[in-house]
């Protein structure tokens, strides 16, 4: 009624101030319906090019590892279930995520403890950074982790951590948690017995599925059945590829971690890479709308995020987020691991990559 009685002048629209007046009066007459004008908000929802709440960030190591340290004498791995700090975006606080869509955290154990065994809807993947000798059963199988190894905890899958060696051990845990609570498809569950039963040595999944072979009939899954993906197995393919003279201008001598059955990714949700770059490396310009955590395994060097340095040696966490031009710098020669959702993207038909 008061639209109408706006447009009576003549049959055109009364002064300015007046259709505000009634397009307010209408917009909070709707809002008791719950509905709101999509004119308002079109701009903000449906951006010309990827907007990040995201920040390039660094955690040094040297800062991390005195912290994780700090807390072995607060809380056991028992009691905590856990023990991790998260590594929170300064741009993202209070929301226990690193990127949007990963949650990334250093886990510690100390010798002699046990993270009891249970499972979650989330994935995990686990990037060893320091110690030797502890361990993760996944599905039954008991990998002892060495740094720079990569051991995967799909969906759903029973894990317990212990270590029985005299160090401690830290890694990287990195979960698609934000992905999964975006969905709200959140399950988890804790098990009786505080460690799984063993029923497969260490390096069988590598052995049996990463050597070109597989055991007659494995079914093809959207997941990788290699639990551990050995740095000493994957860091000489680096060394031969870069050897051959196969660098990427942007992203060095680089390898994907893949699902030696289908040829995919190794979880549905979460992609991973190890690259080597050579000393003087100066890469060129890079962007693609999966945010990315990095990890400095050796070396020293410094990525460019939009303007933005960030110094990086080893152990050193870094993230990249979505759609920022970024670069790499390496006066030494160097290795970086890194892993985003770039294959839920993929799966949605949303992913790019431009310069
Ligand atoms: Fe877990």
């Amino acid at each position: 009624m008061a639209v109408a009685a706006a447009k009576k002048t003549n049959g055109k629209p009364g002064p300015k101030h007046n259709i505000e007046a009634v397009r307010q009066a209408y917009y909070e007459r709707i809002a008791k319906h719950d509905m709101t004008p999509l004119w308002k908000v079109m701009n903000s929802i449906v951006t010309k090019e990827p907007v990040s709440r995201c920040a390039p960030v660094v955690w040094h190591f040297d800062d991390v590892k005195s912290l994780v340290m700090e807390s072995g004498s607060l809380i056991s791995a028992e009691e905590a279930k856990r023990r991790v700090l998260i590594l929170e975006n300064p741009a993202l606080r209070g929301e226990s995520r690193a990127t949007n869509t990963l949650f990334a955290g250093i886990q510690m154990i100390l010798p002699g403890e046990v993270a009891p065994a249970h499972r979650h809807a989330a994935a995990a993947i686990r990037f060893v950074l320091d110690g030797e000798g502890a361990y993760t059963a996944v599905e039954g199988e008991k990998a002892f982790m060495s740094p720079g190894d990569f051991v995967i905890t799909a969906n759903w899958a029973p894990h317990d951590h212990g270590n029985p060696s005299k160090k401690p051990m830290l890694w990287l845990d990195v979960l698609d948690v934000p992905a999964v609570n975006f969905f709200e498809t959140s399950f988890a569950e804790n098990f009786d017995e505080p460690m799984q039963e063993t029923s497969r040595q260490d390096g069988d999944s590598l052995s049996f599925y990463g050597s070109g072979v597989l055991p007659d009939g494995t079914p093809a899954m959207n997941r990788t059945p290699i639990i551990n993906y050995t740095y000493a197995r994957t860091r000489p393919i680096v060394e031969r590829m870069m050897a051959a003279g196969d660098i990427d201008k942007r992203h060095g001598a680089r390898v994907r971690y893949a699902n030696p059955v289908t040829g995919g990714p190794v979880l549905p949700t979460m992609g991973a890479w190890l690259a080597m770059l050579p000393r003087g490396f100066k890469g060129e310009t890079y962007r693609s709308t999966d945010g990315a955590i990095f990890v400095c395994v050796e070396g020293q060097g410094s990525t460019n995020v939009d303007g933005k340095v960030l110094q990086w040696g080893p152990n050193d966490v870094f993230v990249v987020p979505p759609w920022k031009r970024y670069s790499h710098t390496a006066p030494k020669e160097s290795v970086l691991f890194s892993i985003s959702d770039r294959p839920a993207q993929e799966a949605l038909g949303i992913w790019r990559e431009g310069k």
